[in-house]
């Protein structure tokens, strides 16, 4: 919404945006591990792996992971080659796990077909979406195309007081604005002004080199736009679940469904509405033949619109245990093993 009062608003002078916001980035680009290379012609493999992680990932958490899983695959060959059991666990940590199976599908196509050369033919990859195919065929080929995620939709609402973009909306901001002399270069200007100036909560304006052609600032309070979205609901899940062995083998079963998906983890069971969590253990025992003893305690795992509770036991059961270190454990499992470390420290504490 715009203001209704006082002048009318300057129209925005787009050439003197472009040139303000690239060379502010020229002086300020963060140097990120795959960001090396020449402008408009980095290497698509890291370029790949780095947009995929950074989808639900911060990137100070991501460089992290971005090492691991390049020192692991360091090319599309390697990662084409590997079983997904080692693609999973080098993914290990940082969630969203249907995102490293289609990385990995994909580096299958990839390494037969080649580099796709062209936005179409990058978003024709499993989980390759309009964002990142975007952000690949701009930083890999120089190609004319928009991104448009959470940081350039807050930038571009504060630069024209929108309150209430779509997601039509800010594809056309973004598509009129992008310099198409350098496509890449201006994407990446976007992303760091809105993860390093234009933040959430805090802008700091007195940085911003777009400042004078912003009407959010002009108006005197640009964490008003855009307009906090209205959130579904998340939903509370709670569970149980057994840990059989201890924290270096215990028995591990492969997960089906949505929840945690594809992935090793411990013995677990949803409460049914209305069911209690000692009523699902004894469900949980009886279906793994297995015996539950203590509560070692609850650990607490948030996801986009659930949030899981579950009750980790002790259990003893004849099942073969898995080496905890090879598998690839969801964090929630990770968490549930850590508590028996913590449990056998405090009952047993070193000397
Ligand atoms: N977030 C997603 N992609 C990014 C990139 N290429 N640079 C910085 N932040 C990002």
């Amino acid at each position: 919404m715009s203001s209704l009062s006082g002048p009318p608003e300057p129209a925005l002078d787009v050439p003197a945006f472009r040139a303000a916001l690239l060379a502010w980035f020229d002086a300020h680009a963060r140097p990120l591990p795959w960001r090396a290379g020449a402008e408009g012609r980095r290497d698509p493999y890291r370029v790949w792996v780095s947009e995929i992680l950074l989808q639900q990932t911060q990137v100070a958490r991501g460089l992290t992971y971005y090492d691991r899983f390049l020192t692991a695959f360091p090319t599309v060959q390697a990662l084409a080659a590997a079983p997904e059991a080692a693609v999973l666990k080098a993914w290990e940590g940082c969630g969203y796990y249907a995102r490293a199976r289609n990385l990995h599908r994909a580096a299958k196509l990839v390494a037969e077909q080649g580099f796709p050369d062209s936005y179409a033919g990058w978003l024709a990859l499993p989980g390759v979406g309009p964002y990142t195919a975007a952000a690949i065929s701009s930083l890999t080929r120089n190609e004319a195309r928009a991104v448009n995620d959470g940081n350039v939709r807050r930038v571009l609402a504060r630069v024209h007081a929108e309150s209430t973009p779509t997601d039509r909306w800010v594809q056309a901001r973004a598509d009129d604005l992008l310099d198409p002399a350098r496509p890449g270069a201006w994407n990446e200007a976007v992303m760091d002004l809105g993860a390093t100036v234009c933040t959430p909560r805090r802008p700091n304006c007195a940085r911003c080199p777009v400042s004078a052609h912003c009407r959010a600032f002009r108006q005197g309070d640009p964490t008003r736009y855009p307009a906090p979205k209205v959130r579904a609901a998340v939903r509370e899940i709670r569970a149980v679940a057994l840990l059989i062995g201890d924290a270096h083998a215990a028995v591990l079963e492969r997960r089906d469904g949505t929840l945690l998906g594809g992935l090793m983890g411990l013995p677990m069971e949803e409460l049914a509405a209305g069911e209690t969590p000692a009523a699902a253990l004894a469900r949980l025992g009886a279906r793994l033949n297995a015996v539950p003893g203590a509560e070692l305690g609850v650990v607490t795992h948030g996801m986009t619109h659930r949030r899981l509770h579950v009750h980790v036991h002790t259990g003893t059961a004849d099942l073969p245990r898995t080496p905890v270190s090879s598998a690839a454990l969801s964090r929630l499992d990770a968490k549930a093993v850590a508590l028996y470390a913590e449990r056998q420290t405090s009952l047993f504490p070193p000397a």
